[in-house]
């Protein structure tokens, strides 16, 4: 049997694709903001009804960008959670801010937002919390809690492209979120990133910092780096976002066939759609908790039918090595994102994921099948 990865990227065909790189063999435009990236920023903005949008090659360097958009003082604190990729907290890090670990929730594994307050010192400047899964965090609280603090909300959206909270955009939250287009999410660029922002004057700040810091031919206002979306990453993501719907559409049949497969099983705990949530079925989660087989079982069932799940986010950032000498180092400080972490797996999710391939992953864990 062939292998079942966790992901498979979504692609146009291939004819379109060529259709849209084509005229790039005209204007020989292949980089630094070009006639592809600034089409594809304006048909995000109509997509997801936002305001302000930049492109990046990736989101692990949008989210630098606009840490160091908004001018936090360095040593600064920023509060957040170990569940998530190692990205969001190495992004806090290099910019030379200090992550204050919070738990997160049982519920669908975001940031407690109840525990926030009491992490808050005189030294905190901002919250960057993560929408898992494309899980979207209490964003009102949030919105209450920092604007009582004077705090940015910077949003580690990297999941949640597509979702919508009440109708809104997830692109619309907080002073800013970051979005990742990297070839494994819902909407992809091939490796790309954006940061949707409230604040229209960061606008020339976050162009110059992808750009060397260069404001002009004569002049460098910041020590940027390199972090530009070229044209033919622009050009996969404005042929990718024509077919997002339809792409959407097939992972909820994905979704719901698992639903059907393991909804009530005792020791399960499935993906959840949230009240007021028009999701993008990125990830299907299950924790097995108190389920005949833990989840390191089910891991190593499924590896051996040639499928690939994934201990996502197994382990937790706050116990990798690189931060053995942090503060926030410990995962036992956040005694619900270890318990979640020691139990979840992520499985196969893709829009191309069929239904016997489903049925037959269900199966191994379900134990009624070792399937070969
Ligand atoms: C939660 C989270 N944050 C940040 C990133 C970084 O995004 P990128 O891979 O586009 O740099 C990822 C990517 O997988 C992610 O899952």
């Amino acid at each position: 049997m062939s292998q079942i990865n966790v992901t498979r990227s979504s692609m146009p065909t291939f004819e379109e694709y060529c259709e849209e790189i084509k005229e790039l063999w005209d204007s020989r435009w292949l980089t630094n903001m070009g006639a592809k990236h600034k089409q594809l920023e304006a048909n995000l903005l109509e997509y997801l009804h936002a305001d302000h949008v930049k492109l990046y090659v990736n989101g692990h360097l949008a989210l630098e960008n606009i840490l160091a958009g908004m001018s936090l003082p360095k040593g600064g604190e920023v509060i957040t959670t170990p569940f998530t990729f190692a990205s969001t907290t190495h992004a806090i890090v290099r910019s030379g801010l200090v992550p204050v670990m919070c738990d997160i929730n049982p519920q669908n594994y975001t940031i407690d937002v109840n525990q926030i307050e009491e992490l808050i010192t005189d030294k905190t400047v901002a919250i960057v919390p993560v929408h898992v899964y494309g899980n979207l965090c209490d964003v009102e609280r949030i919105d209450e809690i920092a604007k009582k603090h004077g705090l940015k909300i910077i949003y580690d959206a990297a999941h949640a492209f597509a979702v919508k909270y009440n109708g809104v955009s997830s692109a619309m939250f907080g002073d800013a979120s970051m979005f990742s287009f990297h070839a494994t999410k819902v909407f992809h660029s091939i490796e790309g990133g954006a940061v949707f922002y409230r604040d229209d004057s960061l606008g020339k700040k976050l162009d110059e910092l992808k750009n060397f810091g260069l404001a002009g031919q004569e002049t460098v206002a910041w020590v940027g780096g390199n972090a530009k979306m070229n044209e033919f990453a622009a050009a996969m993501g404005i042929c990718n976002l024509r077919h997002l719907d339809g792409e959407i559409e097939k992972r909820r049949k994905v979704f719901e066939r698992y639903h059907k497969n393991l909804d009530g099983v005792q020791g399960l705990k499935l993906a959840q759609v949230q009240e007021g949530v028009q999701p993008n079925y990125a990830y299907y989660p299950v924790v097995f908790d108190g389920y005949k087989y833990n989840r390191d079982q089910v891991f190593e069932m499924l590896k051996g039918a040639n499928i690939v799940a994934r201990k996502y986010f197994y382990p937790l950032v706050n116990s990798f090595d690189c931060y053995k000498e942090y503060a926030f180092y410990g995962s036992e400080k956040t005694p619900v994102a270890k318990y979640i972490s020691d139990r979840v797996l992520t499985l196969p999710m893709y829009a191309d994921l069929c239904e016997t391939d489903v049925d037959r992953i269900c199966e191994i864990i379900l134990g009624k099948s070792t399937a070969d």
